[in-house]
């Protein structure tokens, strides 16, 4: 039987109009820059903006936003938590 989450995934994805990847071959090119001053002139411009840190090795947009000691909560799955108008999520939780 399908896993029931694939399509809550999808459910939730259907409703995200664009997905901006920044990523790199390379470490320490500004990755986590970019992503953050993105985020925030995209959101500042009243767009409807999440950012997502996948960096597995070493998360740090976290610190740039100043996020500090706030944490997603859960209600029918995870809320993340919002930083100036940016809902906020990293592999940090
Ligand atoms: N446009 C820029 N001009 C000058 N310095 C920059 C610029 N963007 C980032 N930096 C500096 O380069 C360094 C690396 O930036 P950042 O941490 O964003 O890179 P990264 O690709 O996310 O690194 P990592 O691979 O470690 O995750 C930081 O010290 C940052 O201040
Ligand atoms: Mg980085």
């Amino acid at each position: 039987m399908a896993d029931p989450r694939l399509r809550v995934i999808d459910r939730r994805l259907s409703t995200i109009d664009h997905i901006i990847a920044v990523c790199s071959g390379k470490g320490g090119v500004g990755k986590s820059v970019v992503a953050s001053t993105l985020s925030l002139l995209l959101a500042r411009r009243g767009l409807e903006v999440g950012l997502l840190d996948l960096d597995f090795t070493c998360p740090a947009t976290h610190l740039i936003l100043g996020v500090g000691d706030a944490t997603p909560e859960e209600e029918r799955g995870i809320v993340p938590p919002s930083f100036h108008g940016v809902e906020y999520m990293s592999l940090i939780y």
